[in-house]
């Protein structure tokens, strides 16, 4: 299916559509036009990410491949549309769109647009987009960031959309730096294949979880254990995706039990920022918090990750430990957001080539 076939669906039927059904209308010939659902991401399109993030890094490493790469995208703006609170993803973004050249301009607060004069949101950006070629959106909405997709499609000037973290439903570019980190950590013992990935926490909101949890059904013989108390577990519309894909999984209660069974653990904040009346103060969460203790249980290999920010779930003295990577998924972070946007723009193949020319 090709693009073309956004503006050929009426918003009420499109937005009717699971995420599975949805992302073909993202990509075009096997590669992101939006980069929308995690449901968008074949394998091979992710292995080819993962390969671009790290010729990125490596070309980055040199003053004269810095050059290069800032080439490639400086005649293109980037929008940077920020609805929701945000300072790590948005300056990963911020500096991704830097390493290709991107220059950017942005929102970070509706309530300084003109919003405020009753203006809609969807109005809004859409008067913004007509200043960018690339539109980069974090929105506490759910399903805002395709509906922008879809409404741009209809006009003269369709602007790729990359959704930055969408309500509690998505958040597929930290789930791409995930996979990536995932995969580096692995390299040398078979990739992300047949690995066992525990994820701990608020699994119920956790967007970052639901748009992973996916991502890793792409791989062979992945398992993974939902670990929370049942007021917090992963919703069923996921579950029913892995079981669709045939994804074995776990759900547990008992944190202790998990941890040396599996190879990743993936540790979670209380979305509270979501709660209604308070809700998640009467869940005791502290049998989901990981500690300098459980470093023992823990499997010599297996790695410890968070999307941050963190609260209490991980004690800070865990940090000093090899196989705590967290902060090295901040800075994966920057390097696929900087390859899926020159993805996104056809640039891969140059910088590909650079690579293979340069040896990297
Ligand atoms: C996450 C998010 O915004 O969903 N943060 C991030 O982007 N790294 C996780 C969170 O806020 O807990």
């Amino acid at each position: 299916m090709s693009m073309a076939e956004l503006n050929q669906i009426g918003w009420d039927e499109f937005s009717g559509l699971s995420s599975i059904e949805k992302a073909p209308y993202f990509v075009e010939n096997g590669r992101s036009f939006h980069a929308l659902v995690a449901q968008q991401f074949s394998r091979p399109m992710l292995e080819e990410l993962c390969a671009l993030a790290t010729c990125v890094r490596r070309t980055a490493k040199t003053r004269e491949g810095s050059a290069f790469l800032q080439q490639q995208l400086f005649d293109k703006r980037a929008m940077l549309y920020f609805a929701q609170p945000s300072s790590r993803t948005y300056l990963s973004f911020y500096s991704a769109c830097q390493i290709v050249g991107l220059q950017t301009i942005n929102v970070r607060d509706s309530a300084t647009s003109s919003e405020v004069k009753g203006e809609s949101p969807e109005d809004s950006v859409r008067t913004f987009s007509s200043y960018a070629d690339l539109i980069i959106m974090r929105h506490p909405a759910g399903g805002f960031a395709e509906r922008i997709a879809w409404m741009l499609s209809n006009t003269s000037r369709p602007v790729p959309v990359v959704n930055a973290g969408s309500g509690k439903d998505q958040h597929p570019t930290q789930a791409l730096l995930d996979i990536y980190t995932l995969a580096r950590s692995f390299e040398n013992s078979g990739g992300i294949d047949g690995k066992k990935v525990a994820f701990v926490g608020d699994l119920k909101r956790g967007r970052t979880v639901r748009s992973l949890a996916w991502l890793l059904t792409q791989y062979q013989g992945v398992k993974a254990y939902f670990v929370a108390p049942p007021e917090l577990q992963i919703g069923d519309d996921i579950l029913k995706q892995l079981d669709a894909a045939g994804m074995p999984y776990e759900i547990s209660r008992d944190f202790a039990k998990v941890i040396p069974e599996v190879d990743a653990i993936y540790m979670t904040r209380i979305q509270d920022e979501w709660d209604v009346d308070n809700e998640s103060s009467r869940v005791n969460t502290a049998s989901y918090h990981f500690t300098k203790e459980h470093l023992n249980i823990l499997g010599k290999d297996s790695v410890i990750m968070h999307p941050l920010p963190r609260r209490l779930e991980i004690d800070p003295a865990v940090d000093g430990d090899p196989r705590a990577v967290y902060w090295r998924q901040v800075r994966n972070g920057m390097w696929i957001r900087a390859a899926l946007i020159l993805s996104i723009f056809g640039c891969d193949g140059a910088v590909r080539d650079y690579c293979k020319e340069h040896q990297l």
